[in-house]
């Protein structure tokens, strides 16, 4: 009796460790084989947004790796819904719009979104001048409600993280959010939260003193 026991546990441990391996390794086949998707797909991506997915200035394209999977994905559909990046006066939309129809699927762009992630994120050199960080961060505090005090962002609210980014590529969106250009299409809801924020910055020095402001949050 007591030598089956003895015999009886060791197997019984094995097949769950068999049976945990088994479960774990189809996991990661799975995880795997969406990063091999993901690497594929940003191939059509790096022309403009660069191998590191930290943006070319010369092409418009913003960095895009320190955006959340949620906030890539959203804006992805609103570029191929046509509801961000259609309007006549979008230069920089004009050119993501086709690029946007290049996926396909939402795990297409689930997966892009994650291996944009993956390449990890970093900060950008300034390039804007005349801003005033002192005045900006006064500014800022109504920004806080929605980027946080630290700028990171918050899925639950739709509102990016506005660290490591080029501050060129804020001023036009805050331009393009005023204008009208991006966020008044009667379906952006997320945009909608945003338009009446740009409307506070009552000119352009404002929105470069809070845009110098951002500049200085980060890591
Ligand atoms: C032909 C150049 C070009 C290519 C190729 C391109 N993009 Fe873009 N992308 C842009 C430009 C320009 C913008 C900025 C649009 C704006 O100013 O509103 C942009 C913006 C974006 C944004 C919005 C970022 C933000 O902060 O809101 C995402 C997400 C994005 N691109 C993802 C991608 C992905 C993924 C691919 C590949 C499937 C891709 N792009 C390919 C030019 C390009
Ligand atoms: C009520 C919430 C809210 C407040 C307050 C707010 N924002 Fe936003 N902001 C958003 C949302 C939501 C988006 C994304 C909109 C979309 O999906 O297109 C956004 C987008 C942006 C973007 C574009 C980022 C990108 O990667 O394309 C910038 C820049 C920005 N906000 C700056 C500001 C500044 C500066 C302030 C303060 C003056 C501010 N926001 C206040 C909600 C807010």
């Amino acid at each position: 009796m007591k030598s089956s026991r003895s015999h009886a546990e060791p197997f019984s441990t094995k097949s769950i460790a068999l049976a945990l391996a088994l479960v774990f390794s189809i996991f990661s086949s799975a995880a795997a084989h969406a990063d091999a998707r993901g690497e594929q797909l940003y191939r059509n991506c790096t022309i403009c947004h660069g191998p590191d997915g930290q943006g070319i200035a010369l092409q418009l394209a913003p960095a895009l790796t320190g955006l959340s999977e949620k906030y890539l994905v959203e804006q992805l559909k609103k570029f191929k819904s046509g509801m961000r990046g259609s309007h006549p006066d979008d230069v920089a939309g004009l050119r993501m719009l086709p690029m946007s129809q290049t996926l396909l699927t939402e795990e297409d762009m689930v997966a892009v979104s994650r291996y944009i992630i993956s390449l990890g994120s970093s900060p950008i050199e300034a390039t804007l001048e005349g801003g005033d960080p002192v005045k900006g961060q006064a500014t800022y505090a109504t920004c806080t409600a929605c980027h946080g005090p630290d700028g990171k962002g918050n899925d639950l609210l739709n509102s990016p993280s506005l660290l490591n980014q080029h501050d060129w590529y804020h001023l036009t969106q805050l331009k393009n959010f005023k204008s009208g250009v991006r966020g008044a299409n009667p379906q952006d809801i997320a945009g909608a939260q945003m338009r009446p924020m740009s409307m506070l910055l009552t000119d352009e020095q404002m929105m470069l003193d809070v845009i110098a402001y951002i500049q200085t949050l980060g890591d």
